[in-house]
């Protein structure tokens, strides 16, 4: 939450900054501002809602040429969305800037030691604190990074800052703790952003910095200590994506581009997996063979949909190790004493890697000894460098702020890891795990071929635009499938939606079913599955009651027919994988009926994506 840019270098600070900002604005479009030197003071600008009125304030009344500039843009925590809670704040003299991400939890305490120095914060922000005690610092004789490492002393909570002196022109100072912050090394130019997007065009050189660590950069270097002043460890890493993959490529959103990556997302998160024999090695995994026969339970642990894909999770991992596996909401599970220890398995699923419920859960199974293992699409973040082993998940960034491509490359990444403990644990056979293999290996083309049948979806859009509410149904892992769909109808669309466990229904929500109530159904493929039928009398359930039934089922299953007001088919697959497909129609339904809405589809109204507060 919350995007921050930092830089110094030869080129318009104010361009780079506000470029920048603009490639992190998924991440929080309250309010939008910028600061940069001018003589002994900053000049700041800043202003509520998205970055197009910072552009028009700027279009006005442009900063000053400078080479060094701080930006942030904002997801409102404490404080109403307004210009002057925006970032950057100012010291009580106006000599330097300040932007936060996070919250900083001892603010009340560290205001009223403030005021008795006569410094009172003109905004209702948390932040504002953290500019005058930098202020304040630098007035005792501090210089920059030394005033920050200090004052991040002070601070409780998580927090990323970003400042700028004035008086120390060519520097910017920056601190994390427990939010995400990367350097991004250019030539004669240096960046800090919450993520390399935020710098792609013009650097693809980064540097992940650890926890408590503060770092100065100038245009030709890059300092970091920790939190004492003591010289720190970095990792430097080339980010494996280019400005293309940052940019909408002739869509309208991005969302819908990210449902469109889809393909070629899962066929990176199967590169280099397996070999000609279906055998698996998963080099990420820091974690040994023996290590993984002596797990005895697994948990997994994530938030909204990652959560999802963790449920899918359960259902294979659990069929093919028959190891016990439990999946909890992250922002629960450290709440209720959790049973985990050394011989159990927590793996952590987010596509951000910073979700800052999803990181406490791990740090908590840590200390109760237990072994992490992080699903993970961004390098360089938080959750997987606090992780033991890491599968990454290479779908490449993903901008709309609901997540899609995340999605099902995290599908497949958990199926990796059920298959890899079940060839390691020896509980299938090779021939049966090569099988699902070969069969994962199908999915993007499966995937493209849904998303070149797309009309009939973009037509049920156009004909539920209107509609109040709308159910998903679907059972065993159809189940997570429904929640999934309702979620993005709900985020984007602003529409009741629920998803339930079909089996459910008669157990009370099939009093919410009425005349031309639109319901989606996701229906397993026949073959040998029992629930195939179960789900049929499902839907005839439903329609009798006067739902309209959309349901997803496999070509060729004619015994949906009589009961489908409209059938959107899927490739054949075997029961476990069907997520991958079903969900698809779904992701370009919500896509679609939030843009007949006039709805901005990339950036749903109260959300921002890479939740850093818990
Ligand atoms: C919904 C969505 C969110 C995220 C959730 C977890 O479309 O994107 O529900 O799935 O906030 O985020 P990550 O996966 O980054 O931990």
């Amino acid at each position: 939450m919350c995007g921050i840019v930092g830089y110094v270098g030869h080129r318009s600070a104010c361009d780079v900054v506000v470029n920048g900002l603009r490639r992190l604005e998924y991440r929080g479009y309250d309010s939008a501002g910028i600061a940069v030197p001018d003589g002994d003071r900053v000049a700041v600008a800043k202003k509520a809602g998205k970055i197009k009125n910072l552009d028009a304030l700027l279009a006005e009344a442009p900063l000053p040429a400078a080479g060094t500039g701080i930006g942030h843009t904002r997801w409102a925590t404490h404080g109403a969305p307004n210009d002057t809670n925006a970032h950057p704040h100012t010291s009580a003299d106006g000599r330097l800037a300040l932007v936060h991400n996070g919250i900083v939890e001892n603010w009340a305490v560290l205001k009223a030691d403030l005021a008795t120095a006569g410094l009172v914060p003109t905004s209702e922000t948390d932040t504002e604190i953290a500019a005058l005690l930098l202020g304040q610092a630098i007035d005792a004789g501090a210089d920059l990074p030394t005033a920050m490492r200090q004052v991040c002393q002070q601070l409780e909570g998580a927090f990323t800052i970003v400042a700028t002196d004035a008086q120390q022109p060519g520097i910017v100072v920056a601190a994390r703790r427990n939010s995400p912050l990367v350097v991004g090394v250019g030539d004669g130019e240096n960046f800090v952003a919450s993520d390399v997007a935020a710098f792609i065009e013009h650097t693809r050189e980064a540097i992940e910095l650890g926890q408590d660590q503060v770092v100065t950069i100038t245009a030709d270097g890059v300092q970091v200590t920790d939190f004492a002043g003591a010289p720190a460890e970095v990792r430097p890493y080339h980010v494996d994506w280019d400005l293309s993959a940052a940019e909408k490529g002739g869509y309208d959103w991005f969302m819908r581009k990210e449902i469109h990556d889809q393909p070629e997302a899962l066929a990176n998160t199967l590169l280099g997996r397996h070999d000609a024999n279906g055998r698996l090695t998963l080099d990420e995994l820091r974690i040994s063979e023996a290590e993984l026969r002596l797990i005895d339970k697994i948990v997994i642990i994530a938030c909204g949909t990652s959560f999802y894909a963790g449920m899918v999770a359960k259902y294979a991992i659990e069929h093919w190790t028959r190891i016990p596996c439990e999946v909890e909401l992250a922002s629960e599970f450290r709440y209720r004493d959790p049973i985990v220890g050394p011989r159990t398995l927590v793996v952590t699923i987010s596509q951000s890697g910073e979700t800052a419920d999803t990181l406490m859960g791990i740090r908590y199974a840590r200390e109760q000894g237990a072994r992490v293992l992080a699903i993970c699409n961004t390098n360089g973040s938080t959750i997987p460098r606090e992780s033991d082993a890491v599968i990454y998940t290479h779908a490449g960034p993903e901008i709309g702020v609901a997540s899609t491509k995340g999605f099902l490359t995290q599908l497949v990444a958990c199926y990796l890891l059920g298959l890899f403990l079940a060839q390691v644990r020896n509980t299938r056979y090779d021939e049966e795990i090569a099988a699902v293999i070969n069969e994962l290996e199908e999915m993007p083309a499966k995937v493209q071929q849904m998303l070149d049948d797309h009309d009939q979806v973009l037509e049920l859009a156009a004909e539920f635009a209107e509609a109040e509410s709308v159910l998903f149904l679907g059972r065993h892992v159809g189940f997570p499938v429904a929640l999934e769909g309702a979620l993005k109808l709900k985020e984007l669309a602003y529409i009741h939606a629920e998803g339930f466990a079909a089996g459910e229904l008669k157990h009370g929500p099939i009093a919410l079913i009425e005349d031309g109530l639109p319901v989606f159904v996701v229906v397993p493929p026949r073959g040998r599955d029992l629930i195939h039928d179960k789900v049929i009398s499902n839907i005839a359930e439903i329609r009798a009651r006067g739902a309209r039934t959309i349901v997803l089922a496999e070509e060729g299953d004619d015994e949906v027919d009589a009961y489908a007001d409209v059938c959107v088919r899927l490739p054949m697959v075997s029961t476990l994988l069907q997520p991958v497909l079903a969900t698809v129609p779904l992701q370009l339904f919500a896509c679609e009926l939030a843009t007949r809405k006039g709805h901005d589809v990339d950036q749903p109204r109260n959300l921002a994506k890479s939740v850093t507060v818990e």
